[in-house]
């Protein structure tokens, strides 16, 4: 698999929480840092903080869609992939989006779909990453940014950062110095998947410009 779609640069984020990833991209966007085109933001939480941040910096799609109004999560992510198609992206970025996506999603966006995830993968997969990590006493965390695919948190790794892990940090410190790199490691990651392209061989990302 070969992905070199360097003029391909309409992103749809998928975003429940409060957008502080969201907000990074947007702000790399803005001053040239990165030649992402954000044509949509989609959550499945009507009150996500990610919602105003995005009309805020006029996103010119903005959109929340509420999982209780369809019958399965299939249903659900047919009503996000009709959006995000609507909007002629090329790309879905994850960013804070809490819930699994069904694998008629994954097939539908095969090799587009890019998440964060606060831990060095494979270790600490899920939804407490930062705790996980934590309550393991792991000297080194950090931040990988990869492909999506069927297992959870399983894809295909475009990069990772570490971050040391600190005596005396709880969760919540934690927790911002990961967000620090993510703003850093996401729009940069971002930007050359659109200028270098990757191919995918079996499960490893081998970059163009490498
Ligand atoms: C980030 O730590 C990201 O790694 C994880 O969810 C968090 C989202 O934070 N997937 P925010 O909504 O971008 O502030």
């Amino acid at each position: 698999m070969s992905v070199d779609r360097s003029r391909e640069n309409r992103i749809a984020i998928m975003a429940s929480g409060k957008g502080s990833n969201l907000q990074a991209i947007l702000r790399a966007a803005a001053c040239g840092e990165c030649p992402v085109d954000v044509r949509l933001v989609l959550s499945d939480t009507r009150d996500a903080g990610a919602l105003t941040i995005a009309r805020d910096a006029d996103v010119p799609r903005v959109s929340s869609l509420n999982p209780k109004e369809y019958p399965d999560r299939a249903a659900f992510d047919v009503g996000c992939a009709e959006h995000i198609e609507r909007a002629h992206c090329d790309w879905v970025v994850l960013a804070g989006y809490m819930r699994i996506l069904s694998d008629p999603f994954i097939a539908r966006f095969r090799h587009r779909i890019i998440n964060i995830h606060p831990a060095l993968l494979p270790s600490f997969a899920g939804a407490h990453a930062v705790r996980d990590a934590l309550e393991y006493g792991v000297k080194v965390t950090g931040v990988t940014v990869h492909l999506v695919d069927e297992v959870l948190d399983g894809g295909p790794i475009l990069a990772q950062a570490s971050v040391p892990v600190r005596e005396d940090d709880t969760e919540e410190i934690l927790h911002k110095r990961i967000h620090t790199e993510e703003y850093a490691l996401y729009p940069a990651t971002l930007k050359r998947m659109l200028t270098s392209g990757f191919r995918v061989v079996d499960r490893t990302v081998i970059w163009n410009d490498e």
